[in-house]
Formats: C-alpha cells, structure tokens, sequence
C-alpha cells in the first residue's frame, strides 16, 4: 500500500515536469498590453465583478483586512488558506503586472510559475471575458496594502507539492474564455456566463471526481462544501441541485430564484447555510436584469439528478411518520405544504432531496442559520432538534420527509446523523 502510493507519487511527479514544461512553453501571454483604450474596461465594473465572484469572502478572515488572505478551506486533502490580494509589493499582489494577473485567472499560474490550487476557482474564473479581467485588475489597484504574509498549508502527501498540479490542470481544467451559445437567448447566455464564470455556483453545487474536479457531465446536480463553524470544526454542507428537476428547481419560477439570490428568501425556501454568505456578499449585489438572467439559465437547462442513497424501508418510514406528526407537522402541517407564516413547503424541496442529506441534518440539528439584519424573515422560527430528537429518530424523521409530499429522495442511517453533530 505505502510502496504503490510512492511509486504513483514519482509516476506523477514525473509526469508533472512534462506538463509543466508544456504549459511554460504554451503560455503566449495576453493579446493587448492593459493601455488606454485597449479594453472596455472599469473600476465600477471591477467592483461589481468581484461582488459576484465573491473574492472579498474568500480572502478576508472574520477579524482580518479586506482581501488580506488568511481564509481556511478544509478539502479531502487537508487545509489550505488564502492569500493576500492586497496591492501590498511584498506579501500581496501589488508588484503582478495585467498580464501576471491575466494569467492567473485564467491558468491558475504566480508570476513566478508556481501552480496554484482551485481552492481559487480559476476554472470557472478563466471563463471571463477579457475585458472583465481587465476591470478586476483595475479595481484590484484601488485596494489599500495591508502587510499580511500566508499561513502555512496543512495537506496531506503528495497534496502539498504544487508541481503535481500541472498534471491536474492538464487532465481537467480549460483555460477557454465562455463562449456564446448562438442558439440560446441573450438573457440564457449571461446566465450561463455568471452561473459557470464569475459567480462560480458549480463550486459548491457541482458534484467532483476523486481528485477534487468537477463533474461537468452532472453539473450543478448538487455538490458538497465545508463550513468551520464557531467552535473552530467544521461542518459538513450539501449544496443542493440547482437543475429543473424535481429534486432541484422544478417547482421554482423564474422569480422565486430572483427573490432567493437578492433577499435570501422566497415561497420555497429559506437560506440557512454557507448560501448566506454568497447571497450576503454577492447575489444581492446582483443588477435585476442579471439576477435574472441567472434565472433564466437555471430554468432552462436540462433537468438532472443523481443519488446514490439507498431506498427507505418501511418501518423507518412508519416511524418517521410518527416523529413527523409530533414534532414537524404542526409548522409544515401533515401535508408537508407548509404556509406563509409557519413553515416553508418540504414537497419537492431541494434540501430535503439534496443527493447528500447533510444540509437536511443540519437544518433539523441545529435550526436555521438564518441572514443578519436588514434581513427580514417573517416566519415563525423553526426550533433545533438536535438535544430533543436520537441519531435514530432525526435518520428516520429526515428518511420520511425525503420519501413522502412527492419527493423522491433515498434513505438517511443513523450514523449520517452522528457525523452531522
Ligand atoms: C472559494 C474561495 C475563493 C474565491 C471565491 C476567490 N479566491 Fe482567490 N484564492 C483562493 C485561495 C484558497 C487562494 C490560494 C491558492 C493557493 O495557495 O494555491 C487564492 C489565490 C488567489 C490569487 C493568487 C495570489 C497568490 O499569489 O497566492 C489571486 C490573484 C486571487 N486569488 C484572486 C481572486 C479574485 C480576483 C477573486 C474574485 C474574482 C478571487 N480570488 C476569488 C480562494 C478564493
Ligand atoms: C460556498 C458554497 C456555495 C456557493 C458558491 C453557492 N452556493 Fe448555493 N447553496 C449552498 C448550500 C450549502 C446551500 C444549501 C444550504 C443553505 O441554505 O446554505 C445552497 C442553497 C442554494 C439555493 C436554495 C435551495 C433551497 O432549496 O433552499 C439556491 C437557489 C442556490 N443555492 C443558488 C446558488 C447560485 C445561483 C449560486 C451561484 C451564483 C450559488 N448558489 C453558489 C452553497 C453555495
Ligand atoms: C415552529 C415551527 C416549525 C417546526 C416545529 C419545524 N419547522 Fe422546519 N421550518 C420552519 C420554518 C419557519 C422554516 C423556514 C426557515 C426559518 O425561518 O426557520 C423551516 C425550514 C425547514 C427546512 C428547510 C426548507 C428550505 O428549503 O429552506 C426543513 C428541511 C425543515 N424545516 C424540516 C423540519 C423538520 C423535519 C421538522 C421536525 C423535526 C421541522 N422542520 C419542524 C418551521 C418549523
């Protein structure tokens, strides 16, 4: 076992010389210097354009500068942090010419040839246009320096050694500017850009393959992402499936997704988990007419789901019921439906059908994560479960509400609820 994970450590780090070599040759740089008139590009549209890729949260700490760096991302591969975006010379990016930071958005690539990983999501990023690169360049330039160097890595071997990450790019990412679809509208394609570009959604709403890469053939059917929690451990969160199917968007209009992105709820849900921080920080930021757009994309794409849980069995379903009657069904009424007041429809819910019950668990645990003020939630509040109910009855409960109102989710064990606590 030990022998083979060397022997495919050298394999691959040979492998990644090639590539790299490659990749140092193929790299022609940008067309156009960044010059006066060479892009249709702005300081506004740079600030409107990091809103919506939410680099401000992903490179600012509770307590930190704005774009200092310093974030965790807990992966399957240990933890990694962000880094200082700040125009700082020494520890930010104040030195990188347009061209140096051209080329890591779009390969994922420091000026000084170093790999980086798609913890930053380069992979989407490197769909931009040019000319809105051009514009987060320029808004980047307006960013006070903040000193701040970058915390240490902690990933497991070989995860740490960046040369092997040319042979991941070569296998799985493309550097391909988004192109137009000429059969599709105008408002689809924006969508399209935002959803799969700038706004990254497939990072979290994507399902990946062993080796972190997104699964492009099952795209946005559901995805899973880590959250640390006060406590300092993390939480294990599963972003839903944002296609039309039953278990995603099917019942959503275009306009209960607009109201969602821009005020974190609507008739069909309300936001309770990492998505506070996307729609806080980014999606309410979104223009009418792109919030939209995203509509429209997400509306209209081919329905898709997958799920690899287990049908439930009937008795955990007959006791589910029961769990149901007493301790839900008084808010959601036996129905599932839900009302205005008390609480939203579980009946072709994403959550509850998500692929991985996670953010299920967790709304039933630990109640909702509800927005901060100007937020408004008029609803009664959902209480926590997690000191009333047992691993067995929350499993059998939440096993319930994926198999009843219309859903058509798999089973939910007992352990899975332990690993949520
Ligand atoms: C999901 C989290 C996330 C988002 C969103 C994100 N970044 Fe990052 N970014 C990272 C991480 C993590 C790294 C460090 C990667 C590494 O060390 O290999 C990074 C590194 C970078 C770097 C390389 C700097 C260096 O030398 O380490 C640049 C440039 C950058 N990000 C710019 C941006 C911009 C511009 C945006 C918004 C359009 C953005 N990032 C959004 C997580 C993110
Ligand atoms: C940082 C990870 C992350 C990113 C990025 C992200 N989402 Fe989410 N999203 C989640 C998680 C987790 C949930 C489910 C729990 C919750 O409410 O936070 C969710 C829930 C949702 C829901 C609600 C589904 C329901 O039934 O409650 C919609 C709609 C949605 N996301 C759309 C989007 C769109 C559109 C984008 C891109 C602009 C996006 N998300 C980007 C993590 C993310
Ligand atoms: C006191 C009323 C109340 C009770 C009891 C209650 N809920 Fe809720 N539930 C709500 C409300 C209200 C929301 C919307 C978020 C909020 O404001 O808390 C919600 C949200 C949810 C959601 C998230 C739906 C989405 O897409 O946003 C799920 C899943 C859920 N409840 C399941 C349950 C289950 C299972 C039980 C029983 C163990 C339960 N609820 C008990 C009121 C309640």
């Amino acid at each position: 076992m030990k022998f083979k994970l060397w022997a495919t450590a050298w394999v691959l780090a040979l492998l990644a010389v090639l590539v790299a070599l490659y990749f140092h040759t193929a790299w022609t740089g940008v067309d156009r210097p960044l010059g006066q008139g060479a892009y249709d590009a702005s300081v506004e549209r740079g600030e409107y354009l990091a809103r919506v890729g939410n680099c401000a949260t992903c490179h600012t700490t509770d307590k930190g500068a704005p774009f200092a760096g310093g974030v965790a991302f807990r992966t399957p591969f240990g933890t990694l942090y962000s880094t200082n975006i700040t125009t700082d010379s020494e520890t930010g990016i104040g030195d990188w010419s347009f061209e140096a930071f051209y080329r890591s958005m779009k390969e994922g690539v420091r000026p000084d040839g170093t790999h980086l990983y798609p913890a930053f999501p380069y992979t989407a990023f490197a769909k931009l246009t040019d000319d809105d690169i051009a514009s987060l360049f320029l808004y980047l330039q307006t960013i006070e320096p903040v000193r701040e160097s970058a915390r240490a890595n902690a990933l497991r071997f070989p995860y740490g050694l960046r040369p092997l990450l040319s042979v991941w790019k070569a296998l799985f990412h493309d550097a391909s500017t988004y192109a137009p679809d000429p059969e599709k509208s105008r408002a689809w394609n924006r969508g399209a850009y935002l959803v799969e570009g700038p706004g990254h959604c497939g990072a979290c709403h994507s399902p990946r393959n062993l080796l972190g890469a997104e699964l492009y053939d099952q795209a946005l059917t559901g995805g899973i992402y880590f959250d640390k929690v006060k406590t300092g451990a993390y939480r294990r969160w599963s972003g839903v499936n944002l296609t039309p199917s039953s278990t995603g968007l099917g019942k959503w209009s275009e306009e209960d997704i607009v109201a969602y992105l821009k005020t974190g709820q609507c008739k069909h849900a309300v936001v309770h988990g990492p998505m506070n921080k996307v729609i806080m920080n980014s999606t309410r930021f979104l223009t009418e007419e792109d919030a939209f757009s995203i509509a429209t994309y997400l509306k209209n794409i081919p329905p898709r789901s997958h799920s690899a849980d287990p049908p439930p069995a009937a008795e955990v379903l007959k006791a589910g019921e029961i769990v149901y009657t007493v301790h839900c069904g008084s808010c959601h009424l036996p129905s599932g439906l839900g009302d205005d007041i008390l609480g939203v429809s579980l009946s072709g819910s994403a959550i509850v059908q998500a692929p991985d019950p996670a953010s299920l668990l967790n709304v039933i645990l630990y109640g909702p994560h509800l927005p901060p003020p100007p937020f408004v939630v008029d609803r009664t509040r959902m209480k926590m479960f997690g000191k009333r109910l047992s691993d067995e009855d929350i499993a059998s409960v939440a096993t319930y509400v994926r198999a009843s109102f219309g859903n058509t989710a798999g089973a939910v064990s007992p352990d899975q609820v332990e690993e949520q606590r």
